[in-house]
């Protein structure tokens, strides 16, 4: 390290050594500002980003290390144990907690835009009723761009401030409608009679022929669901939603790339597997067989809902999301096996060596799909409500990237190591 210490100092071989400048935020490691080593003749490499960061953000932070997440600050247990999801929505857009006045305006603002323009229902008709939910998502969801496209200048903070409120509004409506297309059942209007989450549980579970009462401990539930799964840095959709969005593209085609790639089984898609692996294990007696597979190099399967990029000792999120599964199975008084499968291969886990060392502990995922089976929701529906919770997240560093100054197009490098150049050759010849 060069004797200035906001300075590393790079020894290329054959060069002068390179200084380049240490960057400190408020917390967490400080950062090695490359961005000049292309001058230099050489660039990164970091598959995966593994200790790469991509931005400067104020929206959130975590420590895998300790288990930490903040929301602008507040600890995330604190916000599920005493917020409310739109609460959060607000924190994460505007940067503080609003008052009193400021929540109630804020709720009436995202209950003004619930609804979905009629025509939007016609594309839904186009998919098969077994469609995957996630499939319906990622298409409905860029089809907003075509009813918005020409209202929205990306450099407008109104009109992205519009765009985000739009977006926070009615995903749960475009979720609840994947659901009752699947099940052939009516469409629900949204209801803002009712809390974001006791509107979206009657979008999903209200039929036209019956009144429908919200469980309280159910709304809470589902209201925690949704603030435990809002943000969480800069994790591979909203890296996805960041990137689309450099281009100037449309939100709602940014926020269609974020389902897209919440949807990956090592992603967003894991509450949904973790159920099916837990499904598959079937009974406590089977539980040994699926851990040694799991620890089998040769063996592609891996313990779904274990493990995480950052966190190596706990998701503080699972923590939250286990007293709320214990809370919901004993308000509803289900005996579901899978929590018996799911609590023993926790216990199975976090004893065994090889998840010990590896620091594969229970993530969010583990508990969510639990909670969610309880209240009733298909496990293909999982991921659906993953994206509706975090599409405040992805929107916030959408928003948060597009104001910042000079802020430009992704563009990555990479090591090549295909055919150097040749000459082509007619097929006579080959
Ligand atoms: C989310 O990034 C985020 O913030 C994501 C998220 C968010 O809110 O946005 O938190 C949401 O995506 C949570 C993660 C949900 N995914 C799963 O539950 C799927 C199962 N987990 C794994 O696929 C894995 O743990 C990842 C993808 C989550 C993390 O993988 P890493 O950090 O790239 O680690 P790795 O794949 O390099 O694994 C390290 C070692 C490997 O063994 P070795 O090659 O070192 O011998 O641990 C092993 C892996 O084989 N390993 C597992 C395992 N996860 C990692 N072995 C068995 N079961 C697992 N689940």
């Amino acid at each position: 390290m060069a004797e200035n210490e906001n300075i590393a100092t790079l020894k290329i071989p054959g060069q002068e050594p390179v200084e380049l400048p240490i960057k400190s935020g408020s917390e967490g490691q400080d950062v090695i500002n490359i961005s000049t080593l292309g001058t230099h003749g050489h660039f990164t490499y970091d598959p995966g980003f593994m200790a790469t960061a991509s931005c400067e953000s104020e929206i959130t932070f975590i420590d895998g290390a300790k288990g930490i997440l903040l929301h602008r600050g507040y600890p995330i247990d604190q916000l599920a144990t005493q917020s409310s999801y739109l609460e959060v929505c607000y924190l994460l857009l505007k940067g503080e907690l609003p008052s009193a006045q400021q929540l109630q305006e804020f709720e009436a603002l995202i209950n003004s835009h619930t609804m979905v323009h009629e025509q939007i229902a016609t594309f839904f008709k186009g998919f098969r009723r077994d469609a995957h939910p996630m499939a319906i998502l990622c298409g409905v969801v860029g089809a907003l761009s075509a009813f918005y496209h020409d209202s929205l200048d990306v450099n407008d903070e109104h009109h992205r401030h519009v765009a985000a409120i739009r977006l926070i509004s009615k995903m749960p409506t475009l979720a609840a409608m994947a659901y009752k297309y699947n099940l052939g059942q009516p469409f629900v209007y949204p209801r803002n009679d009712l809390s974001f989450a006791g509107n979206f549980l009657q979008m999903m579970f209200s039929v036209p022929c019956e009144d429908y009462q919200v469980n309280p401990v159910v709304e809470r539930a589902m209201d925690r669901i949704f603030i435990l799964h809002a943000d969480h840095e800069q994790n591979a959709s909203t890296s996805t939603v960041r990137l689309a969005g450099s281009s100037g593209a449309n939100p709602f085609a940014c926020i269609s790339a974020g389902v897209a790639s919440l949807w990956g089984p090592a992603h967003g898609g894991a509450n949904e597997a973790c159920l099916n692996m837990l499904e598959e294990i079937g009974s406590v007696d089977r539980i040994p067989e699926f851990v040694a597979r799991a620890k089998d190099k040769e063996d592609p399967f891996r313990l779904m809902g274990f493990g995480h990029r950052v966190y190596k000792n706990f998701d503080p999120r699972a923590t939250v999301m286990r007293e709320t599964c214990h809370e919901v199975l004993a308000e509803l008084n289900i005996q579901d096996p899978l929590l018996d499968v799911a609590m023993e291969l926790e216990r199975i886990a976090l004893s065994d060596d090889y998840f010990i060392q590896k620091k594969l502990y229970p993530n969010v995922d583990f508990y969510s799909g639990i909670i969610m089976k309880a209240i009733g929701i298909p496990t293909s529906m999982f991921t659906v409500i993953f994206a509706l919770s975090r599409t405040v997240g992805w929107v916030s560093h959408w928003q948060e990237m597009l104001s910042q100054p000079g802020h430009k197009i992704g563009r990555p490098r990479q090591l090549y190591t295909g055919e150097k150049q040749r000459d082509y050759l007619p097929a006579n010849q080959r």
